[in-house]
């Protein structure tokens, strides 16, 4: 008896050594210490052995259980420390389960996408441009021309001599005609660049450009249009004006204002105490901005409007301080 027990000792640590990962160490603990394993096996025959013999042999079967079992826990941990294997069968079900993130969008791209899904089902088509961008395309042909006193209402950042970033997205106007015949009709979402700052002013902040050319289109196009993109957009009771207003590259012009969304209209500091919130710009398209692309202004009209995007995200949301579009603070950003 003593002879097979430590027969099973010194096989079994051999054994040990050679469970490469958690998954075999259990089912090899099994094989010996399970309830029908080999040392419980033998252990039953202890009640077979002579009175003289058994004490002994007791004796050993304790130790050797023991030993084995102490040698199983060390091999544990030294395969989970080691991380070797998979722990098949090992996992603790028991554990509290790991909660999952779920990532969100950002509050300006939600936004984004509202006024582009907005005017797209109103067969609106979305381009993209560059960010860096010539002054000819975010100047010049927008009938600014250098040392145009309309070029202090936008500080730019310049790259280089006549590289800069893009201070408004309506060189894309001028792309999008340049490229194409009339008649057209699209919108153009991105990032725009402004040496601005403080609490309703970003130095990188989004805009949607939004351009419709063809033959007969007037300035009634331009207000209805506007008019059911605000009702969309705010809801369908939602106050608005066209204030007559100044472009370079559009003629007439008009910003539309509307009712202020915290004071209803009765006048605060968001509004300036006027009960009424600028969301856009607008016009119809400057005849001098049709000659740099080769269109006839005998023969088309049409208007272009651009949005500040926070500045809708800040209308729609209450949102009082633009930089925390910017901070990413999760308390912040996990409210949308
Ligand atoms: C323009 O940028 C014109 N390109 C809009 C336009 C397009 C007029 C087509 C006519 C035809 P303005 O500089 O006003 O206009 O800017 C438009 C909007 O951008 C503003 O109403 C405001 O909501 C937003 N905006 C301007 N500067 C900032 C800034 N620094 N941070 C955040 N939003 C800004
Ligand atoms: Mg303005």
């Amino acid at each position: 008896m003593v002879n097979r027990l430590q027969e099973l000792e010194s096989r079994v640590r051999q054994d040990l050594g050679r469970a490469g990962d958690l998954g075999a160490l259990e089912a090899l603990q099994f094989k010996v210490l399970g309830r029908k394993g080999e040392l419980t096996q033998l252990l039953r025959h202890l009640g077979e052995l002579t009175p003289e013999e058994r004490p002994a042999a007791g004796q050993e079967a304790n130790r050797v259980k023991g030993v084995l079992e102490k040698a199983f826990e060390e091999r544990r941990s030294q395969l989970s420390a080691s991380g070797s294997g998979p722990a098949a069968g090992m996992i603790d079900w028991s554990l509290p389960g790991r909660r999952g993130f779920r990532g969100r969008r950002h509050p300006i791209t939600q936004t984004l996408d509202e006024v582009c899904g907005i005017f797209s089902r109103l067969n609106f088509e979305i381009v993209e441009g560059p960010e860096i961008e010539l002054d000819y395309y975010n100047f010049e042909a927008l009938n600014i021309p250098p040392d145009h006193p309309a070029r202090d209402m936008q500080d730019t950042f310049y790259i280089s001599e006549g590289v800069l970033l893009r201070t408004q997205t309506s060189p894309m106007q001028v792309r999008v005609m340049e490229s194409r015949k009339p008649p057209l009709q699209i919108v153009s979402p991105g990032k725009v660049y402004r040496r601005d700052s403080d609490v309703s002013h970003s130095p990188m902040f989004h805009q949607v450009e939004g351009l419709m050319v063809g033959e007969g289109i007037s300035f009634g196009d331009l207000k209805g249009i506007l008019t059911l993109f605000v009702r969309r957009m705010f809801g369908e009771d939602t106050p608005l004006r066209f204030r007559p207003s100044f472009f370079p590259f559009t003629e007439p012009s008009a910003e539309v204002d509307i009712g202020c969304v915290l004071c209803q209209g009765g006048g605060c500091r968001l509004c300036s105490r006027t009960g009424w919130l600028e969301i856009l710009g607008s016009g119809m398209v400057d005849p001098e901005v049709y000659r740099f692309v080769h269109y006839d202004p005998e023969q088309v009209t049409g208007f272009a409007f651009g949005l500040g995007i926070e500045r809708i995200a800040m209308l729609k949301y209450g949102i009082d301080d633009i930089r925390m579009f910017y901070e990413n603070d999760q308390r912040f950003l996990n409210q949308f």
